[in-house]
């Protein structure tokens, strides 16, 4: 049901814990099944320099989050914004429909974290 990326990214997640001093933080919550996902970014220059996640999720959600750090660590911000929960569930090889819910929680996490970022440098 799962592909074999899938079963790597979950077995051995990536990125995975907090940045102290994170430069972003984005929280979401899924609406569909009440899981949690928090996504941690140190940024310079305007690129990712970092990137750490924590989730309340199942599975497929932490084999996103992986997949996704991986994406998008490096990528300028305005790049990051374009990675889609598709772009990352293609990188794997495909989620279950039913599970393509979970893969909403990384996409929109990093999304909150970049936003959160963007606030803080208007603010400063
Ligand atoms: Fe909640 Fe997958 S069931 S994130």
């Amino acid at each position: 049901m799962y592909s074999e990326k899938v079963m790597d990214h979950f077995a051995h997640p990536r990125n995975v814990g907090e940045i102290p001093d994170a430069d972003g933080v984005g929280q979401v919550g899924n609406p569909t099944c009440g899981d949690i996902m928090r996504i941690y970014l140190r940024v310079k220059d305007d690129r990712i320099e970092d990137i750490k996640f924590k989730t309340f999720g199942c599975g497929a959600a932490i084999a996103t989050s992986s997949m996704l750090t991986e994406l998008v660590k490096g990528k300028t911000l305005d790049e990051a914004l374009a990675v889609s929960n598709r772009t990352v569930a293609e990188a794997l090889g495909g989620l279950p429909p039913v599970k393509m819910h979970c893969s909403n929680l990384a996409a929109d996490a990093l999304h909150a974290a970049i936003m959160d970022y963007r606030g803080k440098q208007v603010s400063k």
